[in-house]
């Protein structure tokens, strides 16, 4: 009886294992175009995500730099294309007061991070060096003004000290003595940060008034690019804190609604970073999956008062979060592996197919803290899986979506195996992103498309969830180019490897 229930089971097994999954590219429904402000990132000052991380000093001999800044992760970054970046935090925009990070950096106010490990900051990268960076980099400056221990009137004038035009008050006078005269015209501006915890522990309701008052303080300049005001938003399943927002914010105050959502099984047990279980990392990628429902139910509530999609979402934290390892300095440093190549691959497709909504989103966080994409350690740098992916995914960046439809998705536990994402850049040139999280099986897939002739493909995987980079063998995950496909009359099969990323690109 053991005997014949184990080959009806085997054979089970064995047909399943056989499905083909089938996706459909349906470009005659394309009509959105993929922000490339979804391919975002954050940096904090939180552990060595800024200080000994990004900003290594002037003064530093040993690492070479420009103005304080790492060369080798200013070209790392350029690679990327890299659309934004989010800062000061965080918790900590809460706390900062940016007056005191201008001018001569021997007279500038030495402060306790109190948000993280109550560190002394010597204020060295402030206004200047953060935007000065993101000019470099042709990123998009992200500030987030502090809405706790700060005023609305410290924000106005952080915003007039950067935006408004050389010679109209004594701020931007001020300005140009610190060495700078035009303005850097910075368009994004969140206006607090999870209000709800570490921002202030506020009611939807408090939140609301406060943020109106910012809001309306806080006006365009002739000079300068409209304001883009981004209101706090929910970081948990609290759908109330997104209708309170919405329904009491005046359409003309609010450009974009922030919401935040890490991948962490149990925040009281987090679990490590790169020795996991199977079931650890199945709950990990469950709560990745998550991020499909929590931004169609936001979407949801805010339909109900913005139809149009005036008001779009931002993403401005996301990512796996584990236990912190001390060898790395400690304060949220983790390795990097290929499930955060799993979860960076399934969340871009995620927020791709949301582009009518989503247009921003921000990794946390860039070097040294969370889902890095860079890892630092003296003079030595690993670009890690999530790198690798968001490299290859940059294709997508102002693309036009190319809806996708699947069918017979094969499943992983309870989450669907495979997601897939698509679009046909200003080229013209069409790509296709694929995740396959499952950690065992190996995928069939049947690919339709309208159009596409010539095509090649990279894939990022390893035959272990647990795989990462290290400093001693840094090069040990990269993406690798991949030809094991057929491509006939529009039909693109192929067997998609268990835990791995393909993107599909054409070709001339
Ligand atoms: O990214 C780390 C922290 O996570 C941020 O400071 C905060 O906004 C969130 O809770």
């Amino acid at each position: 009886m053991k005997a014949a229930l184990n080959l009806i089971f085997l054979l089970i097994s064995c047909v399943s294992m056989a499905q083909q999954v089938k996706i459909t590219i349906q470009e005659s429904r394309a009509k959105d175009t993929i922000s490339k402000h979804i391919y975002g990132h954050f940096a904090e000052h939180l552990g060595r995500c800024i200080y000994d991380g990004i900003y290594v000093g002037e003064e530093n001999k040993i690492i070479p730099n420009t103005n304080g800044v790492r060369n080798d992760i200013i070209k790392a970054l350029k690679e990327l294309q890299i659309p934004n970046l989010r800062w000061p935090g965080g918790c900590f925009a809460d706390i900062y007061h940016w007056k005191d990070a201008i001018g001569p950096k021997d007279q500038r106010k030495h402060i306790e991070n109190l948000s993280w490990g109550n560190i002394r900051e010597n204020n060295a990268f402030g206004t200047h060096e953060f935007l000065d960076l993101c000019e470099q980099l042709g990123a998009e400056p992200y500030l987030a003004v502090n809405m706790n221990s700060g005023t609305v009137q410290e924000a106005m004038e952080w915003e007039q000290y950067v935006n408004n035009e050389n010679g109209s008050s004594s701020l931007t006078d001020l300005r140009a003595t610190n060495g700078r005269k035009k303005p850097w015209n910075v368009k994004y501006w969140g206006i607090g940060n999870e209000s709800w915890d570490c921002g202030g522990h506020m009611t939807a309701d408090y939140y609301v008034n406060l943020y109106k008052r910012y809001a309306t303080a806080m006006t365009s300049y002739s000079n300068t690019k409209k304001l883009y005001r981004i209101a706090v938003g929910p970081g948990t399943p609290d759908y109330e804190w997104t209708e309170t927002v919405m329904k009491n914010v005046p359409a003309r105050r609010i450009e974009g609604l922030s919401v935040h959502h890490y991948s962490v099984f149990d925040w009281s047990n987090k679990g490590s970073s790169f020795e996991f279980t199977d079931n650890e990392y199945y709950k990990t990628m469950k709560r990745a999956w998550f991020m499909e429902e929590f931004i169609s139910k936001n979407d949801e509530i805010m339909n109900k008062y913005d139809p149009e999609k005036r008001v779009e979402l931002i993403v401005d934290e996301w990512g796996g979060w584990y236990e912190t390892m001390p060898s790395g300095g400690g304060l949220l440093y983790q390795q990097n592996t290929i499930r955060d190549a799993m979860i960076a691959g399934m969340t871009l497709n995620i927020f791709n197919n949301h582009a009518d909504r989503v247009h921003m989103a921000n990794l946390a966080q860039t070097v040294n803290v969370l889902q890095a994409i860079i890892l630092t350690k003296e003079e030595k740098m690993i670009l890690t899986p999530t790198y690798h992916i968001m490299n290859m995914y940059k294709v997508h960046q102002d693309a036009l979506l190319l809806p996708t439809k699947i069918e017979e998705n094969s499943t992983y536990h309870d989450i669907p195996a495979i997601s897939v994402s698509a679009s046909k850049d200003k080229d013209g040139k069409r790509h296709i992103s694929i995740t396959n999280v499952d950690i065992k099986n190996d995928i069939e897939l049947e690919i339709t498309t309208e159009q596409l002739s010539n095509i090649s493909a990279q894939i990022l995987t390893s035959n272990k969830a647990q795989h990462h980079n290290t400093f001693d063998d840094p090069n040990k995950i990269k993406p690798k180019a991949f030809s094991d496909f057929k491509l006939k009359n529009g039909r693109l099969t192929l067997k998609i490897p268990a835990l791995s990323v393909i993107v599909f690109s054409e070709t001339d």
